[in-house]
């Protein structure tokens, strides 16, 4: 049977600006999940990109002094290497200024005109170019010099012009009952009533053209404008699957599994886009999950307060994986949260290098110290420890623990996944403790090899179900277990009513020297974490 597809994308960067924390999170999220999949079977593909058009990127390069496309080859590429540096796993990158991309626009563009979703007015409102967003009066607050913010904080400007619209107006009943029949189409639940609030306020038409600049998308058959930078952006998520061949990837593909964005950005993808894609007679995607924002020790991440957190910067210090771990771990996933140096050297210190790092590097010292240094052979002692080890959970846990982490990657739920995870390791680590192997080596050294054979299979299944979190250092743990490269997959956890099969850890195999995969951070500022 072919591997089911399941295709998940972050939203598109806008090119303005160097990548920050912000962006290295959304991709983060979804490189855990691709990963994720791919370890269950699935047939992945995980899709990111930059967002080149619009007035904010012409203006950025104005201000650098450069066209638009060299200022956009130029930044794209520092996402490209933030992608490659925090080892994502992306299966494509799209630009919005590839011709693949242009043209699946225009084939978009013409099927909402055909189907009569489109016309010619004029737009006078309210725009915001930091959001790239139209509001209406009731949505702004006046300033005392007599300015008007957004509810994001961008300035807005106002704009007139000849536009064309999209009838959005007309789709308010349909995205209700698309959204009431797909339950699970908008997360968190508080941010699906959010959208269904906003919706069941009253949509108004979409301009989704612009005249007073060049830099986007030229309208088919209109030379005078150029694409709304939104109705563009999104159509990235089509354009990728080779869209409008409707064939291919796209029959592969689409509609896809979820897409990933941060709260600010989720009425473009949960109105807006299902309401394009419907007008174009194209099915809508399956789901949309809306994440949190972080700040940074307790402020507002503002390029003004100078506190933006450089991605690069942040791994040199604390380490990729500690990094990939905490974004993950510290808050529910879809809350906002606070980065600091204390959070995270306090997760460094107490999940990776007491809790997992400790258990792992004891247990493989005890194996090469008593054990030869090989996969002990735990006989038919195996089942005796299990029944009378007081902790009998751990073992037992680390093989049902797939079932539970599935369905909360399915929900997005990265924290609660991490939780589950952690329960085994520390069951585990009681174990170890109560078993005391060490003692067992003159007393009973039949028993101590039962004992150490249950801890390194289940290091072996936990650490096999961690890879998508913390690829390099799982990849050390099972090296350092031996498990070949091929039986690495979640076909290859151990089974829950055989606790001894074909994927366990095979006796007698010789293990490397230990080494510790998660090194405890030290200074002064968090001596005390
Ligand atoms: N270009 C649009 C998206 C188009 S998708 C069809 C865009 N780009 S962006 O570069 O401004 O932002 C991308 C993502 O970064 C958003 O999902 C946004 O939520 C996220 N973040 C920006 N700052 C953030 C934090 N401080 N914290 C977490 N995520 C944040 O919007």
């Amino acid at each position: 049977m072919p591997a089911t597809p399941y295709y998940l994308t972050t939203p598109i960067y806008y090119v303005n600006d160097a990548p920050h924390i912000g962006h290295a999170y959304t991709t983060l999220a979804c490189d855990v999940l691709a990963r994720f999949k791919r370890l269950d079977g699935y047939d992945v593909k995980f899709l990111t990109g930059t967002d080149e058009h619009g007035q904010k990127v012409e203006k950025s390069a104005e201000k650098a002094g450069v066209d638009p496309q060299s200022f956009a080859d130029k930044v794209s590429q520092n996402f490209r290497s933030l992608a490659a540096f925090m080892k994502f796993s992306n299966d494509d990158f799209i630009r919005t200024t590839e011709p693949r991309h242009i043209q699946a626009c225009q084939a978009m563009w013409t099927r909402m005109l055909d189907a009569g979703d489109i016309y010619l007015d004029n737009y006078g409102g309210w725009y915001a170019v930091r959001d790239e967003a139209f509001y209406g009066e009731d949505e702004l607050t006046k300033q005392p010099d007599g300015t008007r913010i957004a509810p994001s904080g961008a300035e807005v400007e106002w704009v007139e012009e000849p536009s064309y619209f999209f009838k959005l107006s007309a789709w308010e009943d349909k995205l209700l009952a698309f959204y009431d029949a797909n339950p699970d189409f908008i997360a968190p639940q508080s941010r699906r009533n959010e959208v269904t609030s906003f919706v069941k306020g009253g949509l108004q038409d979409l301009s989704i053209s612009r005249t007073t600049f060049n830099w986007g998308v030229p309208v088919p058959g209109d030379e005078d404008h150029i694409f709304y930078v939104w109705l563009d952006a999104l159509t990235n998520y089509i354009s990728a699957l080779g869209f409008p061949d409707e064939q291919g990837e796209y029959a592969k593909y689409w509609p896809a599994d979820l897409h990933m964005v941060g709260k600010d950005i989720l009425r473009f993808h949960a109105v807006y886009w299902p309401a394009f894609l419907m007008a174009a007679g194209l099915e809508p995607p399956k789901r949309v999950f809306a994440h949190g924002w972080w700040t940074n020790e307790g402020q507002k991440i503002s390029k003004s307060l100078g506190n933006v957190i450089d991605p690069f910067e942040l791994v040199e210090k604390y380490g990729l994986d500690q990094v990939r771990f905490f974004l993950l771990r510290e808050i529910p996933f879809g809350n906002d949260g606070d980065f600091s140096h204390s959070a995270m050297v306090g997760r460094m210190n107490s999940e990776l290098a007491n809790d997992y790092g400790n258990l792992a590097q004891r247990v493989l010292s005890m194996i090469a110290k008593n054990c030869d240094g090989r996969v002990p052979d735990p006989k038919d002692k195996l089942v005796l420890s299990v029944d009378t080890a007081p902790t009998l959970g751990a073992i037992i846990g680390s093989r049902e623990l797939i079932g539970r982490v599935r369905e909360l990657m399915d929900r997005q739920a990265f924290h609660d996944a991490l939780e589950a995870v952690w329960e085994v390791i520390r069951e585990a680590n009681r174990y170890v403790d109560q078993a005391a192997p060490w003692k067992l080596k003159k007393e009973d050294p039949e028993k101590m090899d039962a004992v150490l054979y249950v801890l390194a299979e289940t290091i072996r299944n936990v650490t096999i179900v961690l890879q998508p979190f913390m690829p390099d250092s799982c990849s050390k743990i099972l090296d350092q277990l031996s498990v070949p490269t091929d039986k690495r997959s979640f076909s290859h956890l151990s089974s829950v009513d055989n606790l001894m099969d074909e994927n366990s850890l095979v006796p007698g195999t010789p293990l490397p020297k230990p080494e510790g995969a998660f090194p405890r951070f030290q200074d002064d500022e968090a001596g005390a974490a």
